[in-house]
Formats: structure tokens, C-alpha cells, sequence
């Protein structure tokens, strides 16, 4: 059986790699009943542990850590072992995107980290919730997203995994940072008025290239690449 890990070892380069991981139904809804968990079944946790357990960092906005429940994220003691085999830490970092710093202090994702989380904030956000955050967190200041990317990429790795949500996914494309999506298309309609994997207040058309295709019993797992420029 093919090591799903392997499988999904990131590219080779010199720059941040911004690998996007997304669930969606075969109508587009990027929830039911309000998240993400009722989209997948177990081949997708298990691609999406495999995505972490090649990831230098976790990215993920504070609109899905406040649904989601990122407290305590970590890899299983057989990805630890896997990822210091190849030269990586033995966990992954999680950074919450919070341009406003919206995030409070409190919140489960800090007070139950195995590793100190960091929060993207914007270089304008209000310096008192700035420093509330510091206590817990490193926190870096940003000038927009694609500075983002480049310092998240220094303090920590190029590996990194994006996991939303769509309003994430949707600043990244406008400003053309995503190397690569993985979408798992889940076998279900659901209609309803559930987002889609990604928006924003502007179209911004990226082409991708297919690079893979797997799929597992009704569920297809896509793996899109951008194209060489
Ligand atoms: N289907 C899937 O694969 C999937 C994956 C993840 C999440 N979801 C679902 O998506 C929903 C949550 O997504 P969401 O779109 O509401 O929230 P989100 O994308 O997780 O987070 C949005 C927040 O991220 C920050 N942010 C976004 N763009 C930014 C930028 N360019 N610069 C700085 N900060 C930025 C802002 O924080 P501030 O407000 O602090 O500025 C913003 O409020 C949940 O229902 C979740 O279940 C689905």
C-alpha cells in the first residue's frame, strides 16, 4: 500500500510552498451544518494527516480555529517519527491568520498547544490585542498576505499547508499565493447555503494543472499543482 505521506512530500524549491487542503460536495458546499467535518469520512482524514505530517506549518484563518477546534493539534507519535526521520521538527506549527487580531488570548487553540502557535496579524491591528496575543503566541506583524507568506515561511519552513477556511483560501488566490490544491470532492449533494471553498469580493482566475488523481471507494482526492511559469 502506497505510504500516503511519501505520496504527498511537498516539492522541491528555494521558496514558500502554499499547498491548500479543502473538502467540498459535488454541488460546491464547503460545509454542512456549518463546518467542514460531515464532508469527509476517514480517507480524508487520513490524506489530511498526511498533508500535516509533511507540513512545516499549519495556516488556518480565525474563523475556522473558532469552528473548527485547532486546540491541541498534533501528529500521531508514527508521523513525529516519520517527519524527524526526514529532518523535519517533530510537530508541525499551527499559525492563525488574524489580520485584526480578532483572535482573543483565551482561546483553546493557545491554551492547548503542544507547540507555540503563532498569529499573523496586520501591521495596523490595535497594538493592546497585539500584545494580549504575545503573551501566548508569537506574533508577527504583516504588511499583507504575501508578506505573510514570506515571513511565515522564514520563522518556520517553506512547507506550508493551508487549511482555510474559504475566506482564507480566497485572499490567497487573489494574490496568486497558492502552489497547490488538494480537494477532496466528497460523494454528496447538499444545496442549502453553505459557502464555497473559496470567495472574495474579487474574481481572480488562477489556471492549475491536474497532477493526481486517487480515489477511494465514492470519494476522489485531487491534487492541482501550478503550472511552470
Ligand atoms: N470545506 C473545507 O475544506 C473547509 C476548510 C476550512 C474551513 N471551512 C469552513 O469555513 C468556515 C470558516 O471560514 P471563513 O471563511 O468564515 O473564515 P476563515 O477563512 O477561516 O478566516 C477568516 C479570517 O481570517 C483573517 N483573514 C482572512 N483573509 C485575510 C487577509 N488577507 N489578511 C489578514 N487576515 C485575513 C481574518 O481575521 P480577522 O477577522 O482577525 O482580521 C478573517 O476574519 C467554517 O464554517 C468552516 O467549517 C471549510
Amino acid at each position: 500500500m502506497t505510504d500516503l505521506r511519501e505520496a504527498y512530500q511537498v516539492p522541491a524549491g528555494d521558496g514558500p510552498h502554499v499547498r491548500m487542503n479543502m473538502v467540498m460536495s459535488l454541488d460546491g458546499a464547503a460545509t454542512v451544518g456549518g463546518r467542514s467535518g460531515g464532508l469527509g469520512d476517514d480517507a480524508d482524514v487520513a490524506t489530511m494527516q498526511a498533508l500535516r505530517a509533511n507540513a512545516d506549518v499549519v495556516l488556518v484563518g480565525v474563523g475556522t480555529v473558532a469552528v473548527e477546534g485547532y486546540g491541541g493539534m498534533r501528529v500521531s507519535d508514527d508521523d513525529a517519527a516519520w517527519r524527524r526521520s526526514r529532518g523535519l521538527s517533530a510537530q508541525p506549527r499551527i499559525a492563525v491568520l488574524s489580520g485584526g487580531a480578532s483572535i482573543a488570548p483565551e482561546h483553546p487553540v493557545f491554551a492547548q498547544a503542544i507547540t507555540r502557535p503563532i498569529v499573523l496579524v496586520s501591521s495596523e491591528a490595535d497594538p493592546q490585542r497585539v500584545a494580549g496575543l504575545a503573551e501566548v503566541a508569537d506574533v508577527i506583524g504583516t504588511a499583507d498576505l504575501v508578506d505573510a507568506v514570506q515571513q511565515l515561511a522564514k520563522a518556520v519552513g517553506r512547507r506550508i499547508l493551508c487549511e482555510g477556511g474559504p475566506t482564507v483560501f480566497g485572499a490567497l488566490i487573489e494574490a496568486d499565493l497558492v502552489d497547490e490544491l488538494c480537494l477532496t470532492l466528497s460523494p454528496k449533494l447538499i444545496a442549502g447555503s453553505a459557502p464555497r471553498v473559496a470567495h472574495g469580493p474579487n474574481e481572480s482566475v488562477r489556471a492549475l494543472a491536474l497532477a493526481d488523481v486517487r480515489r477511494v471507494g465514492d470519494e476522489l482526492f485531487l491534487r492541482y499543482i501550478r503550472p511552470a511559469r
